[in-house]
């Protein structure tokens, strides 16, 4: 077997470089550990910056995400139960849209296999070989056989888990990391939500965030331990938690309904330097990890792979390496500002158990003038609907 690109993963990064690459004429195979079932189904991320939804459009898989995405000009932080709006439009001229991971996925698999795009589901024992060379192959079992792809270049979109990260030498790889004392634990529900935008609550019982998916669903976080076990949070100890994060008027008015999905999600801010080892390319959650309180890592992936099929159709068209060869440190740049920007959110927004009583005065401080100023706002709603590509590139 043999193909010009060779994808390991098919999250958001690995599906949407296929489509990508197939838009520019150039032939890639997705190997993917799961199955089609799984990969659809798994709940994740919700928020889309402006040039995620521009990026997707542009690739031919915006219909849907047009009609049935909702686009949100602000967010509400709660600050001890009391609603602060930050006004994106006001602020930045721009918003975001709320449309699930779910969605996106299978949006991306669908325009794939309808174009004929070879995605190789349940692909086994995934390995990775000859990248510092010139001849990258992949070997994998596929229905008990064992397969060989050989491929130009080998594209890492396997999340953080994945193999290809782990294939590089230790020695080429620089590893920055912070794990948080803390975890989430999310709940999709069948209840409309409680307001128009999403909610970002600081409370001393701790953090907690009010989504939502549709007119219908709504999708809650709340902090909690990082050890904690799903069966000790029935549903009703999780609307009660949330009820009383929020406080106020949203606890009074929150609609509650029966829970579709419940999971623990850990906290870590994650950096592998470089991007690009040889002929391998890393992109999305297998190169970084952010905490998902700045809404970003469904964003960073979708900007590294923009990037990276750039690089590719240079390349392919007119031979150029230069787009390839600074593939990494182009997303470097966009990905240290999202880190920064992941760990101010989380760390202005949770509570930090057993800490020096001098840094969560500073912690009130920071939300204090937060929502104070004007001038503070508007650098989180730049931030929140995404800095713009020119300036990374
Ligand atoms: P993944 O989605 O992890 O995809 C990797 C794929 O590779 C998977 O399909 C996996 O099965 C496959 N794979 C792994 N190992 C192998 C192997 N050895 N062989 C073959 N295939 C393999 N981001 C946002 O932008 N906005 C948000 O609002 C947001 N909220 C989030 C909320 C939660 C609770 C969580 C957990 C995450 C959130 N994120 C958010 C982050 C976002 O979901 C991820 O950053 C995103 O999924 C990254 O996409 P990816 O394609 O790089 O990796
Ligand atoms: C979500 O809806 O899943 C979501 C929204 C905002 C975040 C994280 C997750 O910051």
């Amino acid at each position: 077997m043999r193909t010009q690109v060779g994808i390991v993963g098919s999250g958001p990064a690995g599906l949407l470089l296929s489509q990508l690459l197939h838009l520019q004429g150039i032939e890639a195979v997705i190997l993917e550990r799961r199955s089609r079932h799984y990969v659809e189904g798994r709940i994740r991320a919700g928020v889309l910056e402006q040039g995620t939804v521009d990026v997707l459009s542009e690739a031919g898989v915006g219909e849907r995400m047009r009609c049935e995405g909702l686009v949100h000009e602000g967010i509400q932080l709660s600050v001890h139960g009391r609603l602060h709006r930050v006004d994106f439009k006001a602020l930045v001229g721009g918003a975001v849209t709320v449309y699930g991971q779910t969605e996106v996925t299978k949006d991306l698999i669908n325009a794939r296999l309808a174009a004929d795009g070879q995605i190789a589901f349940e692909a086994e024992d995934v390995t990775i070989h000859g990248f510092d060379g010139d001849q990258p192959r992949i070997r994998f079992r596929q229905d008990g056989r064992r397969r060989e792809l050989a491929c130009d270049f080998i594209a890492g979109c396997d999340g953080f888990h994945g193999v290809c990260r782990q294939s590089v030498p230790q020695a080429a790889l620089t590893i920055h990391e912070r794990v948080y004392p803390f975890a989430w634990l999310g709940m999709l529900v069948e209840a409309p939500p409680v307001s128009d935008e999403l909610i970002y609550a600081y409370h001393e019982r701790g953090f907690a965030l009010f989504s939502m998916r549709s007119p219908a669903r709504s999708r809650l976080y709340i902090q909690c331990t990082p050890d904690e076990d799903l069966d000790a949070w029935p549903d009703q100890r999780i609307w009660d938690e949330l009820r009383a994060r929020l406080g106020g008027e949203t606890a009074d008015a929150l609609p509650t309904g029966p829970s579709i999905e419940k999971s623990f999600a850990p906290m870590r801010s994650f950096v592998a330097e470089p991007m690009r080892f040889g002929r391998l390319f890393l992109a999305g959650d297998a190169a970084h990890i952010v905490p998902p309180t700045g809404a970003k890592g469904l964003n960073l992936a979708v900007a590294d792979v923009r990037v990276l099929a750039r690089g590719l159709a240079a390349f392919y068209t007119s031979g150029r390496t230069d787009l390839l060869e600074s593939y990494s440190a182009t997303c470097l740049r966009r990905v240290w500002k999202a880190q920064r920007f992941s760990w101010w959110m989380t760390s202005m927004l949770h509570r930090f158990p057993g800490r020096n009583p001098y840094d969560d005065r500073v912690q009130l401080a920071e939300l204090d003038y937060l929502v104070s100023s004007r001038a503070a706002q508007q650098a989180l709603a730049e931030n929140y609907v995404g800095l713009p590509f020119e300036a990374e590139e």
